[in-house]
């Protein structure tokens, strides 16, 4: 690819969030978007279809993102958008869930601003708001949880070293991305920084999509049971006496 001169128009960046996995729950203004753009440049969890919204002629650039698996380094990925963006062209930067909850947004749009790129953040639905609402299991409720956390369960260098007395408080629910690898160490410092073993988890695997499973349980007994049933990514884990009223509200039955 080569840059046009600098008499070209610049294009811009729209870094758009395709939500939890169901196609329906885009933004009308990421469908716009991508209906529009020339270029996609997209990850490996989008919605499903989300694509084929696209125009036939407009350039799709798979950059990967499985949690572990980084496709295209972070700094390539952000030069490729400045490039793009610089041939004049409109780009989706198209990713799962929400750009600025544990998607690198900030990071991309830090590129952007360095090199004078004009730019857009389309929200998208993140995993815990999707995974919770599908699964039945209310992040809030004031019978049970006036505050709610969310944590990356998989650190930039592997271990699980997070703020685990501020994610161990009562009367809040905890959630965890990209925390399948480290459940079991998850749910041993929550019970050592004073959480009863019984206390309730649950875990959502591919939350709003015709594959979602949900599996309750407690801190005690989540780890292997999510062995038993072969749990993959991408799954939330999810914290707080809210789980104990799945029972009552699921509704989608998948599939
Ligand atoms: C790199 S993070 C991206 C989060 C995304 N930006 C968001 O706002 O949802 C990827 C993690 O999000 C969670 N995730 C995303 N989609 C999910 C889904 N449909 N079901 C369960 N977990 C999901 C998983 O924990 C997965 O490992």
């Amino acid at each position: 690819m080569t840059d046009t001169p600098p008499s070209a128009p610049t294009g811009i960046v729209y870094i758009v969030g395709s939500g939890p996995g169901r196609l329906e729950l885009l933004t009308l203004r990421a469908a716009h978007l991508i209906g529009e753009a020339d270029a996609i440049v997209h990850d490996h969890l989008i919605a499903d279809g989300v694509l084929d919204l696209a125009r036939p002629d407009a350039e799709k650039i798979y950059v990967g993102k499985e949690s572990s698996n980084h496709t295209v380094p972070q700094d390539e990925l952000n030069r490729l958008l400045v490039r793009l963006a610089r041939a004049g062209k409109q780009v989706v930067r198209l990713k799962g869930g929400d750009p600025f909850v544990f998607g690198r947004g900030g990071e991309e749009i830090e590129a952007l601003v360095d090199s004078g790129i004009p730019f857009e953040v389309v929200p998208g639905v993140t995993a815990a708001a999707g995974c919770a609402a599908y699964a039945g299991i209310p992040l809030t409720h004031r019978d049970h949880a006036q505050s709610v956390a969310f944590a990356t369960g998989h650190l930039k260098d592997g271990t699980v070293n997070l703020d685990w007395p501020s994610l161990a408080r009562p009367r809040q629910t905890a959630v965890f991305y990209m925390g399948v690898g480290g459940l079991a160490e998850i749910c041993r410092q929550l019970i050592a920084h004073g959480l009863p073993e019984d206390h309730p988890a649950a875990v959502v695997q591919s939350g709003t999509t015709p594959r979602q499973r949900v599996l309750t349980a407690d801190l005690a007994t989540l780890p292997d049971l999510v062995d038993v049933a072969g749990i993959t990514a991408p799954a939330l884990i999810i914290v707080g006496t809210v789980v104990r009223l799945q029972q009552k509200l699921a509704w989608f039955q998948p599939g």
